[in-house]
């Protein structure tokens, strides 16, 4: 997927999976994703840098975000309701495991 569709000018420039076109919006929901994670937007990215790619967590989260999409593609066929980072983390960077089964 690209950042520019229709020759749209994005002012985004490493911005590979979220839909997002204006920086306003990318960044509303970064400030989502920070809370539903209870971590800091340096846990991701480098200050000053939020095009570079080098924090390993910044690579983990895109993948993330594919899943959360793909989930949301599943659950939009059953007229459910979006799952977000929330769902699993709830404002941990670790999701809890399940106490119903040994690790
Ligand atoms: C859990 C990880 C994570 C956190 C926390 C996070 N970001 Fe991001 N951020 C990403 C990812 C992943 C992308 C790239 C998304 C994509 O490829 O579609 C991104 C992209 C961006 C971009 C776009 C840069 C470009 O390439 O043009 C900006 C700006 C940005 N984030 C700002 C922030 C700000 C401000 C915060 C804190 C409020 C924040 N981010 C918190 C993971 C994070
Ligand atoms: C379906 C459940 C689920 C959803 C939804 C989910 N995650 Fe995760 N995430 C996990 C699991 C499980 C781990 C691995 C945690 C572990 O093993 O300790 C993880 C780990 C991570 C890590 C690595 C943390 C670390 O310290 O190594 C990041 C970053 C992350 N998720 C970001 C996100 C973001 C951003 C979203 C929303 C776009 C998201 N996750 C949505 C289940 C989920």
């Amino acid at each position: 997927m690209v950042a520019v569709v229709l020759g749209q000018k994005s002012d985004l420039k490493n911005v590979k999976v979220l839909p997002f076109k204006k920086k306003r919006e990318l960044v509303n929901y970064m400030k989502i994703v920070t809370k539903e994670l209870g971590v800091k937007c340096s846990f991701c990215h480098i200050p000053n840098d939020y095009t570079s790619d080098k924090k390993a967590n910044k690579v983990v989260a895109r993948e993330m975000i594919k899943m959360t999409q793909s989930a949301n593609s599943v659950l939009a066929n059953l007229n459910f309701k979006e799952v977000s980072c929330w769902t699993c983390h709830r404002g941990n960077r670790h999701p809890e495991r399940s106490p119903f089964e040994k690790s």
